[in-house]
């Protein structure tokens, strides 16, 4: 599920759209986080990264450490967001970081997961 703002320049291309992926990234990728949440203009997104497009046609990220790649199911409408449902119909964990959380106003993650990753004898 995502929710989409209807003030977003992108709700048009997710509320139409066939499909659409979510790319989960990790500590250290804040910029890109950022540059997608608005810091940059739309069409110059996905210039800034290397992606693939998916089973479904959604692009996703090299550098993304997991993914869902679905194919809208139902759109509701959700007061000034859009409710968007996929069936997700492919995924993966393609990295051993934990995701990149946004909480109380600044990026964090999960502690317990961050640590069992960095403290693994073959992560370093
Ligand atoms: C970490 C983060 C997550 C966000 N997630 C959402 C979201 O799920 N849905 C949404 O509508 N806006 C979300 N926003 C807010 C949008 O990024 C913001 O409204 C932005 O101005 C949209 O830019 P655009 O219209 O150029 O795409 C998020 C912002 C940040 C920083």
């Amino acid at each position: 599920m995502i929710s989409v703002s209807k003030n977003s320049k992108t709700h048009e291309a997710f509320t139409c759209s066939d499909n659409f992926a979510v790319n989960m990234l990790s500590p250290g990728q804040e910029q890109m986080a950022d540059n997608f949440a608005g810091k940059i203009p739309q069409e110059e997104r996905f210039e800034t990264v290397s992606y693939r497009v998916s089973v479904s046609g959604a692009p996703i990220l090299v550098s993304a450490s997991a993914y869902l790649d679905c194919r809208r199911w139902r759109v509701y409408d959700g007061g000034d967001h859009s409710i968007i449902i996929g069936e997700v119909v492919d995924g993966d964990v393609t990295g051993r970081l934990p995701p990149l959380v946004y909480y109380n106003r600044r990026y964090t993650t999960v502690a317990a997961a961050y640590l069992e990753a960095v403290m693994s004898p073959d992560f370093w």
